[in-house]
């Protein structure tokens, strides 16, 4: 049913014929300098509206944004490679630097009435298959289960529509179990494993690819999934 409007649903749309790196950035980049709330995406899970509202380079301006977003990183550490000191001055120059500033790299936050519950995300474009990895996906507040399954999948149509994607990855802790429910629910297949070292980080221990030829211990896995 949505398939048939769903082209017409998405403002700022482009007539992206074919996956082009130059398009694709220049849209990233001309999405996130407009101001906060223009671009969203429409949805309803379960009779409840809710939007999915891209998150743009004014956002680093709002600290209580920044509060909020920071409070959920800080909130599921143990789910990321590495582990930081969680400030609004941090996460302020975090979501400059490491969001708005990296060319492939967006972040959509879920509001439900008005509320935040939760942000999804898009990075490390592979332009040549014309695919992205699903990134920063955290639910920072309880209630409606089943809400980010379903604004992952209303992303990963936006990534079509808009950005001309052709399929999606992720990354997840192989022991990160409600995480892989979440993906295999939603269609993504384990393709790989990666084992993973702790080492010490410029903030403390951090979780990395264990080196070729690395023949320490092993424990922990970064589970490689493809939409399939
Ligand atoms: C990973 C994470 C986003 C999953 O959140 P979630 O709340 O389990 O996801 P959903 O909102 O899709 O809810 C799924 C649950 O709702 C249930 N559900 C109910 N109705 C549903 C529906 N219509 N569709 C899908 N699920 C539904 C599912 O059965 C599932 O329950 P279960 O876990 O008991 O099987 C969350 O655990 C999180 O933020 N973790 C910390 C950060 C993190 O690890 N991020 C991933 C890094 S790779």
């Amino acid at each position: 049913m949505r398939t048939k409007s769903k082209k017409k649903q998405f403002k700022y749309m482009t007539n992206l014929k074919a996956f082009s790196k130059e398009r694709v950035l220049a849209k990233i980049k001309e999405l996130k300098q407009l101001p906060f709330g223009e671009v969203f995406i429409n949805c309803k899970f379960n009779g409840v509206d809710y939007k999915l509202i891209f998150l743009t380079s004014e956002c680093g301006k709002d600290a209580n944004l920044m509060n909020i977003i920071g409070g959920w990183r800080k909130k599921n550490e143990i789910w990321f490679a590495c582990k930081f000191e969680v400030t609004v001055e941090r996460t302020t120059k975090w979501f400059k630097e490491r969001l708005i500033d990296a060319p492939d790299r967006l972040l959509f936050i879920i509001k439900v009435g008005n509320e935040y519950i939760g942000h999804v995300g898009l990075f490390r474009f592979d332009f040549e298959n014309g695919t992205c990895e699903i990134d920063n996906i955290i639910r920072g507040e309880s209630g409606y289960p089943g809400i980010m399954n379903d604004a992952i999948r209303n992303m990963m149509d936006w990534g079509k529509a808009i950005l001309g994607l052709k399929g999606y990855s992720l990354k997840t802790f192989l022991d990160n179990e409600r995480a892989v429910r979440l993906y295999e629910k939603l269609g993504f297949k384990e393709i790989s494993r990666i084992p993973m070292i702790q080492v010490e980080g410029k903030d403390g221990l951090e979780w990395v690819e264990a080196p070729e030829g690395y023949d320490g211990e092993i424990n922990k896995y970064d589970l490689v999934m493809k939409l399939f």
